[in-house]
């Protein structure tokens, strides 16, 4: 294990080798006495996770973060930090590759339609402090060919489709950057960043899948409300749609 401090930045950033998921281990810190803003780095997760209980592949050549964040903030808003880690995802590789990446509704990190980054947000309350530990998986410099088939048509990394290799160390700074940027903003006000989460969220105007229980249903997407729920237009008329996962049905193939 390896602890780092960046000028001007209060808490560490801890590197370690290998962890089971960065985001249990920082968990672990945490109950420790970890300050907040503590960031976890692992080369490899053995075990990294997913949302809606899945694993997360974490082949090498990831970046796969976490970082810890004590915030006196009501639990509700907190719903607002995972899209909020998604526009610091695409600002930084931006800033650092160039790109111009794309959020799919509520927080996958697409380019060229493939899903690029993951987001997991862990909360825990306790006498009224909330502890966050938002966990960030970036395929940066993954060669495509080390997702497992399951995953190859609809996953990409920064490597496989520019063909150039990113600095990390560089990559990872500027994403702790953002991040720190980002909530000390939201702390203020948690729609601080509405307005570019909504310029980056390609999902309104798309037709959707609404996957839920299960089952599917299909819907149009048409636009990403105040409180960062998407706004649907489904068989039962208009919803607001707070959480849960979608997928973008393609549009019809035109014979002319
Ligand atoms: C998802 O797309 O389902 C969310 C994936 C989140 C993966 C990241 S990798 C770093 C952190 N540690 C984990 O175990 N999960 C998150």
């Amino acid at each position: 294990m390896r602890e780092y401090h960046i000028a001007g930045r209060l808490a560490p950033v801890i590197f370690k080798d290998t962890v089971d998921s960065t985001n249990t281990a920082l968990k672990e810190l945490a109950r420790a006495g970890a300050m907040s803003g503590t960031v976890l780095i692992a080369r490899r997760q053995t075990g990294g996770r997913g949302r809606l209980g899945r694993s997360f592949e974490s082949p090498p050549e990831g970046l796969y973060l976490s970082m810890l964040r004590k915030t006196v903030c009501p639990p509700e808003r907190t719903l607002t930090t995972t899209p909020m880690a998604a526009v610091a995802v695409c600002r930084t590789a931006e800033a650092v590759c160039g790109l111009s990446p794309e959020i799919k509704w509520p927080n996958d990190v697409l380019l060229g339609a493939k899903k690029l980054c993951g987001i997991l947000t862990e909360l825990s309350v306790q006498s009224g402090e909330a502890t966050l530990v938002l966990g960030i998986g970036v395929n940066v410099n993954t060669p495509e060919e080390s997702f497992s088939p399951a995953l190859r048509d609809t996953a990409c990394s920064i490597y496989g489709q520019t063909g150039c290799k990113t600095d990390m160390a560089a990559f990872a700074r500027r994403l702790i950057a953002e991040l720190d940027e980002l909530f000390s903003l939201w702390e203020a006000d948690s729609r601080a960043f509405l307005a570019e989460y909504r310029r980056r969220c390609s999902t309104p105007g798309q037709d959707i899948l609404i996957l839920q229980n299960e089952k599917s249903r299909p819907a149009r997407a048409v636009g990403i409300n105040e409180d960062m729920s998407l706004q649907i237009i489904g068989e039962n008329g208009a919803e607001a749609l707070r959480f849960g996962e979608i997928s973008i049905r393609p549009a019809p193939v035109k014979d002319f």
